[in-house]
């Protein structure tokens, strides 16, 4: 691909798509506007990350906390999700992608919860690249929900509480066995998680751009993938640069 010689890719890009409401807003739209066009960034995003080499997208949809928004807002988000899935399913399977949802399913309603199981049924041997949706996600739910389960495996015996590590709890997140994101992006000039793979970024880098979610393309994905590879993630040791420099 043009322009995007880069020594490292991460694996793992993560995005909280946000400022489709301000976006629209900025261009006295209605919000609805702008989470339509945001639905076209998404696929300009999926194949510009197939395309770099990427192997997990995770594109965060729909929060638990999105719930609290006025109910026609509420519709139009989970009726662009169910046309997205409708639409996109063909050819996200044509191109090899896998579909992963992650997020709360318990009490999801009829018109939304099969679609998604199915999404993930029809692609679920591709492995081009795994395209993560976190729909109804809040990261302290899932972590709750992962707590409980060992609670009961506790309860049940088959594990003694102070066998409980770090490592069973990422096994027993929806994430299990998805890798830890490297990259968090998040658009709309706001720097913050928002309930967001909290456990799984303990050590992800964050690049936070100004753009509203309809306004990113593919040179600002590649510019978040050139300040990825930048950086000079230590996982609490040392540098290479520096071990090289000491060794040296
Ligand atoms: C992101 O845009 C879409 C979702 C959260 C589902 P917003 O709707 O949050 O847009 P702003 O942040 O109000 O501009
Ligand atoms: C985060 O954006 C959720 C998604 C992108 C789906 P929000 O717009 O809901 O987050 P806050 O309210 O600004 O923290
Ligand atoms: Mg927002």
């Amino acid at each position: 691909m043009a322009n995007l010689d880069l020594p490292v890719i991460p694996e793992h890009v993560a995005i909280i798509m946000d400022g489709n409401g301000r976006w629209a807003k900025q261009r006295g739209l209605p919000r609805t506007i702008g989470h339509n066009k945001g639905v076209e960034t998404v696929r300009e995003t999926v194949r510009a990350a197939g395309e770099a080499g990427v192997k997990y997208l995770t594109l965060f949809a729909f929060s638990s906390e999105n719930w609290s928004r006025p109910e026609s807002e509420v519709e139009d988000l989970l009726g662009l999700l169910r046309r997205f899935i409708r639409r996109d399913l063909a050819d996200l399977h044509r191109e090899n992608i896998r579909i992963r949802i992650i997020g709360e399913r318990e009490n999801l309603r009829s018109d939304i919860l099969p679609l998604l199981l199915e999404a993930e049924e029809t692609t679920r041997n591709n492995t081009a690249m795994t395209l993560v949706i976190a729909f109804n996600y809040g990261s302290r739910n899932e972590i709750a929900r992962a707590v409980a389960k060992i609670a009961k495996e506790v309860q049940a015996g088959s594990i003694k509480p102070d066998e409980v590590s770090p490592e069973m709890i990422s096994e027993r997140l929806d994430t299990a066995d998805i890798p830890d994101p490297d990259l968090i992006i998040r658009t709309s000039g706001e720097e913050r998680l928002s309930n967001f793979l909290l456990w799984q970024a303990a050590y992800s880098e964050f690049v936070f751009l100004p753009c509203y979610w309809p306004d990113f393309d593919r040179q600002q994905f590649h510019d978040a993938l050139r300040i990825f590879a930048s950086r000079d993630r230590r996982f609490g040791g040392l540098s290479q640069l520096t071990t090289t420099a000491v060794v040296g």
